[in-house]
């Protein structure tokens, strides 16, 4: 296999070269190696600097590249592994130029996990991250993170696909890059509190192709129970854009919504607890400027955002607001300013580009879409 020798942050590896006339990912090496995912990395990585677990996982590491980073930039001991005989040798020659405190590991990521216990786990699989959830669940002892790339069936363009994997209905709704964070999340909370476990979201986030959430893994039966409590549905409508939040694991009556009349049908289960542990994320914009990474710039921007953004469970896209009114969409700024004068909170969402989180009520922000363009009509 030809290397090809990289830098991530502040850690330099091996990774295999790629053909370069083939469509990526997952390219053509023998080992993956995707640089799109730096981003995720680098947020992973100022999170540990934060956490500084005991002893951290990196149960499908492919070039090791997450493990090797957290090794060398956080100073936390790790473990690597993958169970491809290929990757497990690259990860070797990656550790010893590398340096740290790293073991190796070539094993089925499942048993591994049913084997021994951790201090932080990071699940990084092809796909979808279910087949690994219940083992992961039963040995991260303090911190679980996840990454699903399964973005058709969490979101609801695979919509059977999605019930089965996640025992849960996605819809294709103008929020599905909500509903498919949440659902990923759900299916986490749903294998931990079987095992009399709870979790506590402390950064979470949609980007491009894939969703990632890094929780806080609490072993109390009061932390199950509280996680319980957090699992729910959102109820849209299915002819206007009204929906409303319902929490509880048992499938809700369809009721009659309030602006048309039409029945509203569930979305979920899924979870519907905060996504981010705001002190956190301060502290992470804290710490970022004493930090190298590649994608510094992006990481202060969506963690503002982060910050920002109020705890409900879907987002109104503006565009189609605007458009189901036969309006013209006002700007941005210009409509956040305006509901935030009127006493709601609304600002944009990292979700989507002319995605708006608001705690305003439907009807309130179509007021103020209607009345911005009779305004404008007068002038
Ligand atoms: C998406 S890649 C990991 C990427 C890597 N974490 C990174 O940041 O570049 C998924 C890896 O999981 C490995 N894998 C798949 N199933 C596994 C299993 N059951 N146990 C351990 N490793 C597995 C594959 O060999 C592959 O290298
Ligand atoms: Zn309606």
């Amino acid at each position: 296999m030809e290397y090809r020798l990289v830098t991530e942050g502040s850690t330099t590896f091996e990774t295999p070269v790629q053909d370069e006339n083939t469509l990526f990912p997952p390219g053509t090496a023998q080992v993956f190696y995707n640089a799109r995912m730096e981003f995720n990395r680098d947020m992973t990585v100022l999170l540990l600097v934060q956490l500084r677990p005991g002893l951290y996982l990196d149960a499908m590491a492919a070039t090791g590249v997450r493990g090797l980073r957290v090794a060398h930039e956080t100073g936390v001991s790790v473990v690597i592994n993958d169970h491809d005989p290929v990757a497990a040798a690259m990860i070797t020659a990656n550790a010893k130029t590398v340096g740290g405190s790293i073991r190796v590991t070539c094993d089925d990521a499942n048993r591994l996990m049913c084997g021994e216990r951790f201090d932080a786990i990071d699940l990084d699989p092809f796909g979808t991250p279910v087949p690994f959830l219940d083992a992961a669940a039963r040995s991260a002892k303090r911190y679980l993170f996840v990454t699903a790339t399964d973005t058709a069936p969490l979101c609801g363009a695979h919509l059977k696909a999605g019930i089965r994997r996640y025992f849960a209905t996605p819809r294709n709704t103008e929020y599905h890059a909500e509903v498919g964070l949440r659902m990923m999340m759900g299916a986490s909370a749903r294998e931990l509190v079987k095992y009399d476990r709870g979790m506590e979201p402390m950064l979470s986030f949609a980007k491009n192709h894939y969703f990632r959430s890094h929780v806080r893994v609490l072993g109390r039966v009061s932390a199950a129970d509280a996680t319980m409590d957090q699992i729910g549905f959102v109820m849209q409508c299915k002819n206007c854009l009204y929906r409303a939040e319902q929490k509880g694991s048992l499938l809700p009556a369809p009721h009659s919504c309030p602006c048309c009349g039409a029945e509203t049908e569930p979305i979920g289960p899924m979870w519907m607890g905060p996504l981010q542990d705001k002190a956190i994320l301060a502290s992470l914009l804290e710490t970022l400027p004493s930090m190298q990474f590649g994608t510094a710039k992006q990481m202060h921007k969506l963690l503002r955002q982060l910050l920002a953004e109020p705890e409900t469970c879907s987002f109104y896209d503006y565009h189609v607001i605007a458009k189901n009114l036969r309006v013209s969409p006002p700007a941005m700024d210009e409509m956040l300013a305006g509901l935030n004068d009127i006493g709601c909170s609304a600002v944009r969402t990292h979700f989507a580009v002319t995605g708006i989180k608001t705690t305003a009520p439907l009807h309130a922000v179509e007021d103020w879409i209607r009345c911005w363009n009779e305004k404008r009509n007068l002038r």
